[in-house]
C-alpha cells in the first residue's frame, strides 16, 4: 500500500507538470483530493485495514495530501505570475516617452482664460446652493425666442442677429436664456441655478464684437422672491469676482423676458460705473411658459456677458483674441 502510495504521487507530480492553466490544475486537483478522489479512496479504505497497516498507511497518505496541496497552490501562483507577466508584455508602455504636443496642449498652455473665469464664478454659484446647468447650441425657435416672451416681430428675431437653419425654426442661440426655460422644464420650484456657455449672433466682429461669445444666465425661482433676492445675489458674486465690496445701481432695462427689467451696473474706485448684468424678475408669461403657476411663485433672471469679464481680469484689448487659438496668447494664463 505504501508503495502504491509513492507511485500515486509521482503520478500526480508528472500531471502537474503537464498542467498548463488554472483550470486543470483545478482538475488535477479534485482528482486526487476530492471526494472521489484516488488519494481520497485510499484514506476510505483505511477503516479495512490492520491497525498497524492503518497507521502506516494514513500517517503516509496525510503526508501526501499536505503535498499535494501545497503543489497545487504553489502551481496556480506560477501560472498566475506567469499571466501576468504575458499582460505586461502585451500592454507594455514606456512611460518615459515624452510628447511634445502634449507639452503644448497641457503643460505650456494650462486652461484657457474663459475656463478659468467660468470656474471662478461656477464655484461662487454652486456655494450659494446654485445648480449649474447646461444647454444646446442649437436651439429652437420656442426655446430661444417664443417661450421667452420674444414676439415673432421683435428685432432680436431679425435675420441680421440670428444665425437661422435653413428649416426657419433652428437656430444658433443668441444668449443663455433659453436654458432658463429648459431648467423650467426639468425641475419643480424651489430651484436656482445658473448657466455659463456660448451664444451665437450674427455680428460683424471688431475688438470689442464677437460671433461667438460667452455668457452666464441665472435663475431662482420660489415662492416670495423679489428684486432684493436679486440685488443680494448679484453683489455678493460681483463682490466675490472682484474680490472687494462692490457698489451697485438697477436701471430700467427692457428685456421681453422679465418685469421690471433693469441694467445692473457695477462701480469701483479704478473703473468708476460699469454697465454689467440685464436682470429682472422673470415675467408671468415666461413663468406659464415653462410649467410655473405665477400667481404660487416669483422668480428672477439675470444674463451677463463673460468675455467682457475675462478681458478685465486680465486686460486683454482684443475680443478676438479669445477664439485665436493662439498659443503665444492661450499659454499666459496657466493657473495650476
Ligand atoms: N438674454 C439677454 C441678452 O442676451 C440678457 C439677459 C437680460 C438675460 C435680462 C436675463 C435677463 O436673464 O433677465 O441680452
Amino acid at each position: 500500500m505504501s508503495e502504491k502510495l509513492d507511485l500515486l504521487y509521482q503520478e500526480f507530480q508528472q500531471a502537474l507538470c503537464g498542467s498548463a492553466s488554472r483550470a486543470e490544475t483545478l482538475d488535477l486537483k479534485a482528482g486526487y483530493l476530492g471526494s472521489k478522489g484516488k488519494l481520497s479512496s485510499i484514506l476510505k479504505s483505511l477503516k479495512d485495514m490492520s491497525p498497524e497497516e492503518r497507521k502506516q498507511v494514513g500517517s503516509k497518505s496525510n503526508e501526501y495530501k499536505n503535498k499535494i496541496e501545497a503543489d497545487i497552490s504553489a502551481k496556480l501562483q506560477a501560472l498566475d505570475s506567469e499571466e501576468i507577466s504575458k499582460k505586461l508584455e502585451k500592454q507594455w508602455v514606456d512611460v518615459t516617452l515624452k510628447d511634445s504636443n502634449l507639452d503644448l496642449g497641457l503643460n505650456a498652455a494650462g486652461y484657457h482664460p474663459v475656463t478659468l473665469v467660468q470656474r471662478e464664478i461656477e464655484d461662487i454659484f454652486s456655494s450659494m446652493g446654485f445648480d449649474i446647468l447646461d444647454g444646446p447650441h442649437i436651439e429652437d425657435d420656442w426655446h430661444n425666442f417664443g417661450a421667452l416672451n420674444i414676439p415673432s416681430d421683435h428685432p432680436a428675431r431679425d435675420m441680421q442677429d440670428t444665425l437661422w437653419f435653413p428649416d426657419g425654426v433652428h437656430l444658433l442661440r443668441t444668449h443663455t436664456s433659453p436654458v432658463q426655460v429648459r431648467g423650467m422644464e426639468s425641475k419643480k420650484p424651489p430651484f436656482k441655478f445658473i448657466v455659463p456657455g456660448k451664444v451665437f449672433r450674427a455680428e460683424r466682429t471688431d475688438a470689442s464684437h464677437e460671433t461667438v461669445f460667452h455668457q452666464v444666465e441665472g435663475m431662482m425661482v420660489d415662492k416670495n422672491i423679489t428684486v432684493s433676492n436679486l440685488i443680494y445675489f448679484m453683489k455678493t458674486m460681483l463682490s466675490e469676482i472682484f474680490k472687494q465690496d462692490v457698489k451697485i445701481q438697477l436701471r430700467p432695462g427692457f428685456f421681453p423676458f422679465v418685469e421690471p427689467g433693469f441694467e445692473l451696473d457695477m462701480y469701483t474706485e479704478q473703473l468708476g460705473w460699469l454697465e454689467l448684468i440685464g436682470c429682472g424678475m422673470t415675467h408671468p408669461n415666461v413663468l406659464r411658459a415653462g410649467g410655473i403657476d405665477p400667481d404660487k411663485y416669483s422668480g428672477f433672471a439675470f444674463g451677463m456677458g463673460l468675455d467682457r469679464l475675462v478681458m478685465m481680469r486680465y486686460a486683454i484689448n482684443d475680443v478676438r483674441l479669445i477664439h485665436s487659438a493662439d498659443l503665444r496668447f492661450i499659454s499666459q494664463f496657466r493657473s495650476f
